[in-house]
């Protein structure tokens, strides 16, 4: 999405994982923000006409050899800056301040007093507590500042320099663990830079609304859907911009979970009125998937499939110029440093390739997850849409250890439902990143009456992640445990017990295969 409309932030990224949370902690704070590489020119800074900059925290000391640095004419330009913790050692090193290595590292939770007339806590009280994570320690502020508070670990908490708008903080304003942080925040976005609050769900549906118009024109469109949040909220806001000219495509290859495809059919088909092509090709994916075991094997016929069959849909609406795709901000932020150095490839929706002949339309491509999130609840998308788990592309195809079978199927599909009820029951569906069950391939003997049974375990996986990148296993109360053990047990013929997954990533995975 073009943002050109609202006030915007850039945060210039010097290599910390926080560098993201900081541009998300600005758009909550209703400004559009963005992260740019560090090493921005000042010329491209002042093209994006930004109304603040931020400089994130780093892993680096600002006295290492090769340390990284700003541009320094970005100091001229006029935009009100702020620093944070390494982003705050490379104001006061740039222009003229002491920053010393000290022995005394400052960890965790700090209490910070600040005096009187600061800016930047206008309006807190004069003792707080902040989130402190550094080596180094700005020890003099450099000449025009005003060192406006101090912790036990350092004596230049926060800095300021009212005339040339540049600021500086040692904690992180960014986390939760500064209670204040956003109130922080705010002093800078709405008195240092008179930023206005204006990034909020309904002005950013208004704009992307338009920008979808001017873009498709007269155009048809298509796109995919894959049950997920992100095609959801992308094709309903395409809808919203467009209404008839847009088609949207659902390729149900059979491995969704219980309801799925009736639900996706609801929504879009009954209640958005969206014109749905809803391919049921169980079959097909089933035949290529016979005798299959190998998991990789798995997931390239199912994404070969998948392929295939849109395809020959996208044949018959032959007259469509565009596609709709899901990226999300994460999915393209570029960062700049040597250290991180790397550009996410953009990941297609369904796997799509990208040489189909389409123009792409990606309407989310500036937001962040938790927006999307936002943006679907405004457009009156079900809840169970928009706080849905991750759910993997090749679905329960990759749940099911060994040969996917309609037989096997069913069992995971049920004993999977059983696992979602009860996890929604207990109230923490939302607090999972991901919770679930697998089928083994391998059967154990029970007693079932006065019967010997010889029949499939489930594993129950159930975790807690930021990202997916690493993930602990979820501590679920015994008594949930029990309710789906039960259940499973006795409501789902050919399983005889039920096993809990308790390891974390790395070194397992989140799903088994
Ligand atoms: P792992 O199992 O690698 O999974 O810890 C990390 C995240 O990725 C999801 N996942 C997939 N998603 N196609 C997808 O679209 C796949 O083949 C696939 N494999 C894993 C998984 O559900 C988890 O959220």
């Amino acid at each position: 999405m073009d943002v050109q409309n609202f006030d915007r932030v850039l945060v210039l990224d010097f290599g910390a994982q926080y560098a993201q949370l900081i541009a998300r902690r600005v758009r909550e704070c209703k400004v559009y923000s963005e992260i740019v590489p560090y090493a921005t020119p000042a010329a491209d800074i002042a093209e994006k006409e930004p109304k603040g900059l931020i400089f994130s925290g780093g892993p680096r000391s600002v006295y290492e050899e090769g340390a990284p640095r700003p541009d320094p004419g970005i100091f001229d330009l006029g935009i009100p800056i702020l620093g944070i913790c390494y982003g705050h050692q490379l104001i006061a090193r740039e222009l003229g301040g002491e920053v010393r290595s000290t022995d005394f590292r400052e960890y965790g939770r700090v209490e910070m007093q600040a005096e009187e007339g600061s800016l930047l806590l206008k309006e807190l009280p004069l003792t707080q507590n902040v989130w402190m994570s550094h080596g180094d320690s700005v020890v003099h502020a450099p000449g025009g500042f005003t060192e406006t508070a101090h912790t036990a670990g350092s004596p230049v908490a926060v800095m300021e320099n009212r005339e040339r708008s540049i600021y500086g903080v040692q904690f992180h304003p960014e986390v939760a663990h500064t209670p204040l942080g956003m109130d922080i925040l705010k002093n800078f976005l709405y008195h240092a830079c008179d930023c206005l609050p204006a990034w909020t769900m309904v002005s950013i549906i208004e704009q992307m609304v338009e920008e979808i118009q001017a873009q498709a024109g007269n155009g048809k469109i298509i796109c995919g859907l894959s049950g997920g949040v992100d095609s959801a909220v992308a094709a309903v806001l395409v809808h919203k911009a467009v209404g008839d000219q847009l088609t949207c495509v659902f390729v149900d290859h059979g491995l969704l979970r219980k309801g799925e495809a009736e639900q996706v059919e609801d929504t879009f088909q009954r209640h958005f009125k969206i014109n749905l092509v809803h391919v049921k090709a169980q079959e097909r994916f089933l035949e290529r998937l016979a005798g299959v075991t190998d998991p990789e094997r798995k997931r390239k016929i199912i994404g070969t499939e998948f392929i295939r069959v849109f395809e020959e849909v996208a044949k018959d609406l032959e007259d469509a110029q565009f596609l709709v795709q899901g990226t999300l901000y994460p999915d393209i932020i570029e960062s700049g440093t040597k250290d991180a150095a790397r550009i996410k490839s953009h990941h297609n929706v369904g796997g799509l390739p990208d040489d189909l002949r389409f123009q792409l339309v990606e309407p989310l491509r500036a937001l962040f997850k938790d927006e999307v999130r936002a943006v679907g609840e405004e457009l009156g998308l079900p809840e169970e849409i928009v706080w849905r788990q991750p759910f993997p592309g090749p679905g329960l195809a990759v749940r099911i250890i060994g040969e996917v079978t309609e037989e096997r199927l069913e069992i995971l599909r049920e004993a999977d439902d059983v696992v979602m009820q009860e996890i929604k029951k207990a109230g923490l569906y939302r607090d999972l990143w991901q919770s679930f069950a697998v089928l083994p391939a391998i059967r154990s003997v029970g007693v079932m009456g006065d019967e010997r049974t010889y029949a499939y375990p489930i594993i129950l996986r159930a975790v807690v992640s930021e990202d997916a990148m690493t993930a602990d296993w979820a501590r679920i109360p015994y008594d949930v445990l029990e309710r789906i053990s039960n259940r499973v047990i006795n409501e789902i013929r050919g399983v005889n017990r039920v096993a809990l997954d308790i390891s974390s990533k790395p070194p397992a995975t989140i799903e088994w295969e």
